[in-house]
């Protein structure tokens, strides 16, 4: 599964780069290292929703309050 987050300037301004650790925390506390690729996007030209993330393409909008939630639903629940 590819896990990818925007940390253009808008959704870094909105916490993506706490959303990044957070995420690889929670990867490395499930030992899904080997499952959930995390990487890095520039801008994805909806900032307005930010901070963005998609999920093996599909665009989803966190925040550092919901990205253990996230986690669960969408990664942990999927692989
Ligand atoms: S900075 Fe993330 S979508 Fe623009």
């Amino acid at each position: 599964m590819k896990v990818t987050i925007c940390i253009g300037s808008s959704c870094h301004l909105k916490g993506s780069r706490q959303i990044v650790e957070q995420l690889q925390a929670l990867v490395k506390e499930n030992h899904l290292e080997d499952k959930v690729e995390l990487s890095g996007t520039f801008c994805m030209g909806n900032c307005v929703n930010g901070v963005n993330v998609t999920v093996d393409g599909r665009l989803c909008s966190l925040s550092p309050e919901n990205t253990e939630e996230f986690f669960q639903k969408e990664i942990l629940a999927a692989v």
